[in-house]
């Protein structure tokens, strides 16, 4: 069949014109790698946001150690809320470097004493919240199995009953100054299946979530917005994929990069500012446009770079 192969020949096409874009791109790099941002425009100056899990686990740089980083730097004050103090600590030690303000907050945040404790604590200290950052999650594989039963619960407490116990506390003191921000960091599982039960119900529940709460809470101030991460390259990923997979990650979207935890860090900071006043209840996929395409196209590609990688 003729009209099957035009497709993949066009693929091709694509992927030798992205190569030769690389090279001239002064941002990305083959790599993916993303620098820290170096400029800030103090968009979050006077501010007030908590973000949870601040730390990371295993050495380096998780998406809510960056998130915490970027929003600190742009002006924000923040509460740092994890499970882990030393990893929080190591946050709160690199605002500090960059001339921040930042608390730590140690709990754990499916527990809702914890959660009223992180907020209650971040206005006695500075007067009020307006951006909460809902980052904990959890990507434990469930399957229908009876035995998995708890393991279901746990993901969905850890995911989405954390994001809306945060949000009871936080909601009520955002509107004593007029509103404020909320951002749950969900995940393109939770829009394209990946063969994770709870995981990815568990992340379009944040989405849900955050449409739910602009609704209820929109006349007074509130916007609720998710960020979808694509392939990130966390710390943790790092050390869990091999390097084939992290060639196929790579290969699989269009842009043919794996995406940086401050391409994560500088959406969040775009939805905490009042440069996003009208964009509420929306899920902002950050994944280098491979939840855009389609799974033939995107196995096309993967190819179409193993090929190029070959000659
Ligand atoms: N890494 C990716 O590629 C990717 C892709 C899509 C979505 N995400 C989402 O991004 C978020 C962050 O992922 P990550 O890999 O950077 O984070 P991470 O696994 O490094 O965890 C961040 C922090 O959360 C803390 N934490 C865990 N449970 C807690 C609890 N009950 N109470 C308080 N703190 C707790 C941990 O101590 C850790 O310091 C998650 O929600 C994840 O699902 C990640």
């Amino acid at each position: 069949m003729q009209v099957s192969h035009v497709p993949e020949h066009f693929m091709m096409l694509c992927y030798k014109a992205r190569n030769h874009w690389h090279g001239s791109a002064d941002l990305q790099t083959k790599e993916g790698a993303m620098p820290e941002p170096k400029t800030h425009n103090a968009t979050l100056t006077g501010k007030v946001a908590i973000i949870t899990g601040a730390g990371t686990q295993g050495e380096g740089t998780g998406i809510g150690r960056a998130v915490a980083i970027v929003l600190a730097t742009e002006g924000a004050r923040v509460c740092l809320v994890d499970r882990h103090a030393a990893s929080a600590e190591v946050t709160l030690t690199q605002i500090e470097q960059r001339g921040g303000s930042a608390f730590v907050a140690i709990g754990d945040v499916t527990q809702r004493e914890d959660c009223a404790r992180f907020v209650a604590e971040t206005e006695q200290r500075y007067g009020r919240l307006d951006i909460l950052v809902n980052n904990v999650g959890v990507a434990t594989p469930v399957l229908l199995d009876a035995r998995d039963e708890d393991a279901w619960a746990r993901v969905f407490d850890l995911n989405v009953g954390s994001a809306m116990l945060m949000c009871r506390y936080a909601v009520p003191v955002m509107i004593k100054n007029g509103g404020g921000s909320i951002i749950n960091i969900s995940s393109i599982a939770g829009i394209r299946a990946q063969g994770s039960l709870a995981y990815g119900p568990s992340k379009a529940a944040m989405a849900a979530l955050a449409r739910e709460i602009t609704v209820l809470y929109g006349r007074q101030g509130i916007r609720a917005n998710a960020i979808a991460p694509g392939h990130v390259l966390t710390p943790l990923a790092m050390s869990l994929l091999p390097e084939t997979m992290r060639v196929k990650r790579k290969n699989v979207g269009p842009l043919g990069i794996e995406g940086d935890v401050w391409d994560i860090a500088l959406a969040a900071r775009f939805l905490a500012s009042n440069e996003s006043r009208f964009i509420a209840g929306i899920e902002l996929v950050v994944d280098g446009g491979v939840t855009a395409i389609g799974a033939m196209t995107g196995n096309a590609l993967i190819e179409a770079g193993a090929q190029e990688e070959q000659v």
